[in-house]
């Protein structure tokens, strides 16, 4: 017997990081050194504190009953804690945080808990994927907003059709941004409440990067504008935050009925985050707040050292405000997969194309910086060295 999956698998994901993956196959084969800067898995260890959290709660018997879908209270209440220290924002544990297996989980269960097939919701391009492939998910149909250069990346919302604005369920965007690695102000945020209170629509944020941001710039939680709780939720992840990506925790912040709607789907998914995670993730918070834990000057030194080795193989690259990814605009003459390809068969770095994440993105690609400086400088110094070949 052949067996074809659902027909919705189909439309899930985009081929091109599967083509990527089969490049990098077959330039290992062939014995090189790949610089792997494609995927955005943060390389650093947390610290000892979390390991330590996490090593004792792993030997408390009580962590291996079913935890709750929703997360401990005392994770939900670390969590409210740490958006006031880090916000000014106030929240409700019971009501307005919910505990999740990575925001990936969040946003892939999204659509399903708010919309119903045939619905609309607007979403990014270029865009994190899982924020199109939410809505394969649950039938729902994407109205796709383009993100450009010339507007720094952020949406013109006066362009969006009446119509879309008025059948949409939820607008959802991300500053600072995956792949884009652009910020937004307040201002923007404010006239985003502003745009979703006249059109009676809910914003998502997904605020995974807050905590890697360069030059003394430092993101804002999109709950910080007044009223913001009546029409916004806002996800954000200890993955990157506290480089804890393989552990599987991250949150929900913001208006109580959406928060419950995920939470009530969830709860007939899952059984929630394993107890020793949620303890690691409280010592991650509470480290934060003790003594401001942040992993940003990282991220600064090797964006720096990355950027400027570049720049001086005459391949300009305007430096990113915050994130572990830069958006590079390509070379004129080459399209954003050929550049990809090309690149990793010519000099081991693997880098992916902007067209991964939505049409809008070609003419781009994204480098993730997760190796170390001297790796860093070893990879811009093999793409300088072959940019120059080609003059
Ligand atoms: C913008 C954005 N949102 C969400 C995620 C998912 O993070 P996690 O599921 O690890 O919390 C990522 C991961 O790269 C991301 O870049």
């Amino acid at each position: 017997m052949t067996f074809k999956g659902s027909q919705r698998l189909q439309q899930l994901g985009s081929a091109i990081f599967s083509e990527v993956a089969e490049w990098k196959r077959e330039v290992m084969n062939q014995g090189v050194d790949v610089i792997d800067l494609g995927i955005g898995s943060p390389d650093l260890p947390p610290s000892s504190r979390i390991l330590d959290a996490m090593a004792n709660a792993v030997r408390t018997p009580a962590h291996y009953g079913y935890p709750s879908s929703e997360g401990s209270l005392a994770f939900r209440e670390a969590v409210a804690k740490w958006y006031q220290y880090r916000f000014g924002v106030d929240l409700d544990a019971e009501t307005e945080i919910l505990t999740l297996m990575g925001s990936q989980d969040g946003l892939a269960h999204l659509a399903l808990s708010l919309c119903d097939p045939g619905d609309i919701a607007i979403v990014p391009d270029p865009g994190y994927p899982i924020y199109s492939a939410s809505l394969v998910l649950a039938g729902v149909e994407p109205y796709l907003l383009p993100l450009r250069a010339v507007h720094d990346f952020l949406p013109q919302l006066e362009d969006i059709p009446d119509d879309v604005a008025a059948k949409a369920k939820f607008i959802l965007l991300n500053y600072p941004s995956n792949p884009l690695s652009a910020v937004a102000d307040r201002a923007f945020f404010e006239h985003l409440i502003g745009y979703a209170k006249k059109h009676d629509l809910l914003v998502v944020h997904d605020l995974a990067y807050s905590e890697m941001a360069f030059d003394g710039y430092k993101p804002m939680s999109i709950l910080e504008i007044e009223g913001a709780k009546e029409v916004a939720i806002e996800f954000h992840s200890l993955s990157k935050s506290f480089n804890m990506a393989g552990c599987r925790i991250a949150f929900l912040t913001g208006h109580a009925d959406a928060v419950k709607a995920l939470k009530t789907l969830k709860s007939n998914i899952d059984y929630g985050v394993f107890g020793a995670i949620q303890a690691a993730g409280i010592a991650a918070l509470e480290e934060d707040m003790e003594n401001d834990h942040s992993v940003s000057s990282v991220y600064e030194k090797r964006r720096n050292v990355f950027i400027s080795a570049l720049n001086d193989a005459g391949w300009i690259i305007p430096p990113p405000k915050a994130t572990m990814f830069i958006w590079a605009p390509i070379p004129k003459g080459w399209t954003s997969r050929q550049i990809s390809r090309e690149m990793l068969f010519q000099t081991g770095v693997v880098v992916i194309p902007g067209d991964a994440f939505g049409a809008e993105g070609e003419g781009f690609v994204r480098i993730a910086l997760v190796q170390n400086e001297a790796r860093l400088l070893e990879a811009a110094g093999r793409i300088g060295d072959w940019l120059r070949t080609l003059e």
